[in-house]
């Protein structure tokens, strides 16, 4: 059985599903801090299974305990963290007691019950501003805020822990900027408050909820002057997790990987392929950088493809298709 936690979130519901399409058993938790019960409802009749859930908190040992005790954890995927970035800069205790905490105690446990396999959800922004892209897994690594910190420092604890005990088996995964949803348009990214992401952003002026997106900036060193990223399909990174777990569990030793397409979009870009999916403008105004922006980064995926057989499959409008299709059908998200 796999363990995923923060299983309910963003790209956990996305690769639950995928895991039990796959073949395996998986128990999911949360403590809702950022997602909702209903995601479970979605994902029950997607997947056409009772779903195996427990709410609680990565933070709590006996909460933990209980869970190994009481189920054959073979592998764990770690999803349970903090993610915004602007909030991770004004309440950095918050993201090191839950992202560092969590970490630790869950490895704690899982040592505990002789249970090695972790598959791990880093970033991007491991590497901050890279010197050059596409970025190789082996560029440098300088985080510029504390979010990024909690998944620098995060790995940094995998990797002693790996060194003391050869037994060990990590995946890193570094997530370049995942988008899009599941085609059925169930399950999707449900952002609460207002968002900071781009494609959110996009889909909330698309529907009428927000009047005009602001673009950060056209002066910027790439070839339209917006900011350009590696955004990939969030099902094409869920698939990236099954061939992480099919790797671990087959005894292979641990890796670290890009999870990206290895294709730049620009802000433009994603703009001009949401309005062909929705056959009508986005109303946008360009207005000054926002803090703490880089021009341009993507991945160079090739390791991931040598030592997972993953690659990112979807296109940039099957992306913005897909988030349209979420959107439209569930206008204020899980709660619509
Ligand atoms: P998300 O917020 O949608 O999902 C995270 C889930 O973890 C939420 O359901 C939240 O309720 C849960 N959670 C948080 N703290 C918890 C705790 N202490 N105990 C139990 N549950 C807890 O985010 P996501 O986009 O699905 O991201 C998943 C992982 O991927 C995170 O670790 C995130 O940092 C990482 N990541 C995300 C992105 C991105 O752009 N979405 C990029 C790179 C890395
Ligand atoms: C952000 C996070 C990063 C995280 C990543 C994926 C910041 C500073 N960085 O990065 O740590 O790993 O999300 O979750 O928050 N844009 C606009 N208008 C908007 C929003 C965004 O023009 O309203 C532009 C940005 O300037 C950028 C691009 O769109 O060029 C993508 O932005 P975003 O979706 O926030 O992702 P990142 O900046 O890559």
């Amino acid at each position: 059985m796999i363990l995923l936690t923060g299983a309910t979130g963003y790209i956990g519901s996305h690769t639950w599903l995928e895991l039990l399409l796959a073949g395996y058993q998986v128990l999911g938790v949360d403590n809702f801090v950022n997602s909702s019960p209903k995601a479970l409802t979605r994902l029950e009749s997607l997947s056409g299974q009772k779903l195996e859930f427990i709410q609680g908190d990565v933070c709590d040992p006996a909460f933990l305990e209980s869970v190994f005790q009481s189920h054959p954890i073979k592998g764990v995927v770690h999803f349970a963290a903090l993610k915004a970035v602007g909030e991770s800069s004004s309440n950095p205790l918050r993201y090191y007691e839950n992202n560092l905490g969590g970490l630790i105690t869950l490895l704690q446990i899982m040592r505990a019950h002789d249970c090695r396999n972790f598959v791990f959800s880093s970033s991007a922004c491991v590497y901050g501003d890279p010197d050059e892209s596409p970025v190789k897994e082996d560029a440098a690594l300088r985080p510029e805020n504390p979010y990024g910190q909690t998944k620098f420092m995060s790995e940094q604890i995998l990797r002693d822990l790996e060194k003391s005990d050869p037994n060990w088996r990590v995946a890193y995964l570094r997530y370049f900027n995942p988008i899009g949803a599941h085609e059925s348009g169930l399950i999707g990214e449900d952002p609460m408050g207002v968002p900071n992401n781009l494609s959110p952003l996009v889909a909330r002026v698309a529907s009428g909820r927000m009047e005009e997106l602001k673009v950060y900036g056209n002066d910027w060193e790439t070839p339209d002057g917006t900011g350009v990223r590696d955004y990939i399909h969030v099902v094409d990174l869920a698939r990236g997790h099954v061939k992480a777990i099919d790797y671990l569990l087959s005894g292979k030793p641990s890796l670290t990987v890009n999870l990206g397409t290895g294709v730049g979009y620009s802000v433009m870009d994603v703009i001009r392929a949401y309005e062909e999916v929705i056959g009508r403008p986005i109303k946008y105004q360009v207005t000054a950088r926002r803090p703490g922006d880089v021009a341009l980064y993507y991945a160079d995926p090739s390791l991931a493809e040598a030592l997972l057989g993953w690659r990112a499959e979807r296109s940039l409008k099957q992306m913005c298709a897909d988030s349209w299709r979420w959107q439209s059908q569930n206008p204020m998200g899980y709660e619509s």
